[in-house]
């Protein structure tokens, strides 16, 4: 349990790993200072050597999220403002009017807004629905690409309502047997799961900084396979390239990352990944001992139905659950006032999933299990919850 205690507030149990982790490792707050203490230059926009060591401190900090991801030319790997920023990247930068895409069921509004943007510029959205359980059955997939000639398959590597894992590197496989790419909103797996994104086969791989990768908020990346032809969703000046020139240099990353680097989130982000290069295998076995812990507590509670994954089931660690009779939104709130437990009621930006879920109206109280969770906290919950529910 995370002490919280000042002001005579009961203990913080932090269990909303899936909207941001926290507490962050303390390398990674170690490198956020270096950011701002030590490497307080621009890089690439500078040879005076703190503008300089900026940069290689940035090219490092890349290298180390491509080691973690699998990426074996950094430049591949762009830093993006958030995994949002990635997914709109990855599909404004490729998908033009008279395009067709076919979608799981399950996504956030990351990819889901952007699809329905571009769906009223003209390209054809069609949205394949997940089964009960959140999964998106890839023979369903496979039978929307077939139906025409398709551009695009998009699909979230792992639901953040409720843990489902989606089979992104079969949903790969299908869209290039038939001409397409495979997009892949990876916000809730990077982290969490050992993600090699190559090896999954996606053409584009959009990353969340803040939520299992562990570092800071204000910082993402977007793998894009060195074949795909990207359009620029922003322009600016950049760190590599002639400034003379009018159009955004054709290399990467630069071509992707107009404006001054936020520094302090990519060197966190570095960090972080190091963290987990070292520590990743630890921390995920940990987390799911702890979520087999709350799913199988959850589902001993009068009247609680958990959504998602039947026991068993590989998973990520994000459980989610309806009461029968009580707002979801009253029992969070009551948790956190009696308890100090933290978590995330209502739709999670994720209107389509709750939709295939069947709980669009009730919403549901998600737990977002992550790094620094203990035995004690799934304990306090279950405690707390049926009282609260009792
Ligand atoms: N997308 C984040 C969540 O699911 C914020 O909570």
């Amino acid at each position: 349990m995370t002490s919280a205690a000042a002001n005579g507030l009961p203990p913080t149990v932090y269990l909303d790993h899936a909207a941001t982790s926290w507490p962050k490792p303390d390398a990674v707050v170690a490198a956020v200072h270096d950011a701002l203490t030590r490497f307080g230059g621009n890089p690439g926009r500078g040879a005076y050597r703190m503008a300089m060591d900026t940069s290689r401190a940035l090219f490092e900090a890349r290298e180390s999220c491509a080691r973690l991801l699998g990426v074996t030319d950094s430049e591949n790997l762009i830093f993006t403002p958030s995994c949002t920023f990635g997914c709109n990247l990855m599909l404004k930068g490729v998908l033009r009017p008279g395009d067709r895409v076919v979608a799981g069921g399950m996504e956030h509004n990351a990819v889901a807004r952007p699809l329905s943007k571009l769906a009223v510029a003209g390209v054809e959205l069609v949205v394949v629905p997940a089964d009960a359980t959140g999964y998106v059955d890839p023979d369903d997939i496979e039978r929307a690409v077939r139906a025409a000639p398709t551009r695009a398959v998009v699909c979230m590597h792992a639901s953040n309502v409720c843990g489902t894992i989606q089979p992104v590197g079969d949903m790969a496989d299908i869209a290039h047997e038939n001409g397409a790419i495979m997009l892949v909103d990876g916000a809730q797996a990077a982290g969490h799961l050992e993600v090699d994104i190559p090896a999954l086969g996606a053409d584009a791989y959009a990353v969340s900084g803040h939520k299992g990768m562990l570092g800071p908020q204000g910082i993402g990346l977007l793998y894009l396979s060195p074949d795909l032809d990207v359009d620029t969703l922003v322009e600016g000046g950049t760190g590599g390239g002639s400034s003379a020139i009018a159009a955004m240099p054709a290399e990467r990353p630069d071509r992707y990352e107009a404006g001054t680097h936020n520094v302090p989130g990519a060197l966190g982000l570095g960090a972080a990944a190091a963290y987990l290069l070292a520590k990743g295998q630890e921390i995920r076995a940990e987390e799911m001992r702890l979520v087999r812990l709350l799913r199988d507590g959850l589902e001993a509670i009068r009247d609680v139905h958990v959504l998602g994954p039947g026991s068993g089931v590989e998973r990520t660690p994000v459980v989610s659950f309806v009461h029968e009779s009580i707002e979801g939104d009253r029992i969070a709130f009551e948790l956190d006032r009696r308890y100090g437990i933290a978590c995330r009621s209502g739709l999670h930006c994720a209107p389509w999933a709750h939709d295939s879920l069947g709980t669009l109206v009730s919403g549901a109280v998600r737990f977002g299990v992550g790094f620094g969770n203990t035995h004690d906290d799934i304990s306090l919950l279950l405690e707390g919850l049926a009282e609260v529910v009792g």
